[in-house]
């Protein structure tokens, strides 16, 4: 069951500077976002104001420095490792510029994974969703190849795959379409808000491009370290 009225995500006076050398850099300053069930969510901005940042800090990849973080109404400032650890791999998917996948597994392999690490499912039961969710991305034909053996796109999707088998409440995705040619990013982007829509999970995704954002509901933008709304009256 999916709570489409609920928060999933929200950062609040969220903060994040490297330390060391001339003075700290400020690289995120008093963000706040909210983010409910279901919304699909682009920030754009200039290269270096902080996007990825933003991104691993609500994932808990990275700590911020100041603010909070709360997934699914969960402090990640106030879980211990391990326990942020298996909130992620729970309740959320996370898709990589550069695919990510792991060489040495097969993509049903891969997509299997999630289920076995957060226990969802294991063995032939998690091999079954699995194969179901490679179906959705179109590559049921291909469970036994190895990323190598794989194309871009084909990667991607199966990356795709891979960040919803779980039934995640959010989805990060960083500049998913980044590494493909502009048709085979196109359709992949499709792929990617089709699946969220069909999870009910949300979507924060930063994008270069103002086209793909304009496809979501939202719009925000990173200057400087700061987050900024997007005018939506062309909407
Ligand atoms: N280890 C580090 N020490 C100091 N500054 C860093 C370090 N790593 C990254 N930065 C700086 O943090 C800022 C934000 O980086 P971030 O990766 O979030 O930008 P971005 O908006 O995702 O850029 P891009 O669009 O190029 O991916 C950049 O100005 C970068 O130079
Ligand atoms: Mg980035």
């Amino acid at each position: 069951m999916t709570m489409q009225s609920s928060t999933v995500l929200e950062c609040h006076s969220l903060s994040f500077a490297y330390r060391g050398g001339a003075g700290a850099a400020t690289i995120l300053n008093a963000v706040d976002l909210t983010l409910p069930g279901g919304e699909r969510v682009a920030i754009v901005g200039e290269s270096g104001s902080g996007k990825s940042t933003l991104l691993h800090l609500a994932g808990g990849l990275e700590r911020p420095s100041g603010g909070t973080v709360r997934v699914g109404g969960r402090e990640l400032g106030a879980l211990g490792e391990r326990e942020r650890t298996l909130l992620r791999r729970e309740q959320m998917g996370i898709v990589f510029q550069a695919f990510h996948l792991i060489p040495t597994l097969t993509a049903l392999e891969n997509v299997a994974l999630p289920l076995e690490l957060s226990g969802t499912a294991r063995g032939a039961a998690a091999r079954e969703l699995a194969h179901a969710q490679l179906e959705r991305v179109g590559l049921a034909n291909k469970p036994d190849r190895h990323p190598e053996q794989l194309s871009g796109g084909e990667q991607q999707r199966v990356a795709i795959a891979r960040a919803l088998v779980h039934r995640p409440i959010l989805i990060l995705a960083d500049e998913p379409t980044g590494n493909l040619d502009s048709r085979t990013g196109d359709a992949v982007f499709q792929l990617l808000l089709d699946q969220v829509q069909d999870s009910g999970a949300a979507l924060l995704m930063v994008t270069h491009s103002e086209a793909l954002a304009a496809r979501l509901d939202r719009t925000l933008r990173m200057v400087d370290g700061r987050l900024l709304a997007e005018a939506t009256d062309d909407r």
